[in-house]
């Protein structure tokens, strides 16, 4: 089973570490804890390496005593290093580079993937400094697991409390088993939602986000893909290391999907395409004293997926169904085999508090040997599973 290096930095959330760990205990996997002097504050050593059964790493001169536990070693002997809590201080440390203290040197010299959970105060979180720490840990290939909002320990309420112990651990294996698993394959991704113009200021558009498809990318990425993404109205950050095109309406989206659609070997359409734009945007702003009531004539957009499906050679292709209410799972399987697609995700967006804007998802997978349910988990999680899915129906097309 896979060993995992767990980072433990300091703060209040220290304790809900022996939490993390246990689980990935439980779980099957070897677990070595390394604390930084602070984190020592807040839990001590004694906790983790009675309950691991293992020595705890606090002190990088005092490794040499106990052979094995040295940086190096440490960093050659285990498969992922997880940082939980990730204080920031941590963050920063990581981003800069240090190697002063055990934790810092050990994820220097560690080559494998890297997960970080943060947690802090909403301030410290939300800090242009932690942000941009954050961004330059996430662009060298550094996995975020995302804070939750909530009430914060000093009595503060907004973002920065650790994740939930078991979202850090589904998110930690489902890296472990998608490792690698998409090197040297190409992945075209759309994310976002379209707008259609009715006059220069003003469009039709949607909800969408594009967290779904940003998170089935950088998770393309960690899995050694090649990966583009087609971009329409998303406002979330850009990571090195990814090919970004900006598709604002269906009818770019649709030019810059059949320009990227024979070079890939996946295909995952994740945004919100509009099904119908204005007929004709008009050439100036829409002036009210002129309107009495507005009629907007709209317009059919092409099916994008459909059209790329029908000339797919090697592709594996893979559509969203966006559906309202229990019987939406009926019409995503027909419109699987309708467009003619390997896999349909099927999420419900009548769901109270997932999906759109959300962090979190729940979804359906659904392909032509069978389905597979991932309940309200982050879209982190969501997309690793959706690339599971995509592993064997790759392997056995090109
Ligand atoms: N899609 C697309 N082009 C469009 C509309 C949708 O490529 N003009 C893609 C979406 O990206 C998504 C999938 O098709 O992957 C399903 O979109 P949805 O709007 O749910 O499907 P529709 O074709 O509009 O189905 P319905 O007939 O149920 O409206």
């Amino acid at each position: 089973m896979p060993e995992i290096l767990l980072g433990v930095s300091g703060g209040i959330a220290a304790y809900k570490a022996v939490d993390v760990m246990r689980i990935l205990q439980r779980r099957g996997h070897g677990v070595t804890v390394v604390m930084t002097r602070s984190a020592q504050r807040f839990v001590g050593p004694a906790t983790f390496s009675a309950l691991s059964g293992r020595p705890v790493g606090v002190d990088l001169f005092g490794a040499e005593e106990r052979p094995g536990y040295g940086h190096l070693e440490l960093a050659r002997s285990h498969d992922l290093a997880l940082v939980a809590p990730a204080s920031a201080n941590t963050v920063a440390r990581m981003a800069a580079g240090l190697g002063d203290g055990l934790l810092g040197a050990t994820l220097l010299a560690f080559e494998g993937p890297v997960v970080i959970a943060p947690a802090m105060n909403t301030r410290m979180y939300l800090h242009p400094a932690t942000a941009a720490n954050l961004a330059l840990l996430r662009a060298r290939g550094v996995q975020e697991i995302d804070p939750a909002s909530g009430l914060l320990a000093d009595g503060d309420i907004g973002v920065g409390r650790l994740a939930d112990p078991v979202d850090i651990v589904d998110a930690v294996e489902a890296r472990l088993a998608g490792a690698g698993t998409l090197a040297g394959r190409r992945v075209l991704v759309s994310a976002g939602g379209t707008r259609e113009p009715i006059d220069p200021v003003r469009f039709v558009g949607n909800r969408s986000s594009g967290r779904m498809g940003w998170a089935i990318a950088e998770a393309a990425r960690r899995r050694g893909a090649e990966v583009t993404v087609l971009a329409s109205n998303v406002d979330l950050p850009r990571r090195a290391g990814i090919r970004y095109v900006d598709a604002p309406t269906a009818a770019d989206l649709h030019a810059a999907a059949l320009a990227e659609f024979p070079a890939c070997d996946v295909l995952v359409m994740a945004a919100a395409v509009a099904d119908f734009r204005p007929g004709a945007p008009l050439e100036g702003k829409i002036d009210k004293s002129a309107e009495g009531r507005l009629a907007l004539d709209l317009e059919p957009t092409a099916d994008i997926l459909s059209d790329l499906a029908s000339r797919r050679e090697r592709q594996v292709v893979v559509g969203f169904a966006a559906e309202h209410g229990p019987a939406g799972l009926e019409r995503a399987r027909a419109k699987r085999v309708r467009k003619g697609l390997h896999l349909i995700v099927h999420n419900d967006v009548s769901v109270e508090g997932i999906g759109f804007e959300s962090g979190e998802n729940a979804v359906t997978i659904i392909g032509e040997a069978g389905e597979e349910t991932v309940e309200r988990a982050t879209k982190d999680v969501c997309a690793e599973r959706i690339l599971d899915a995509v592993a064997p129906i790759l392997a056995a097309t090109a």
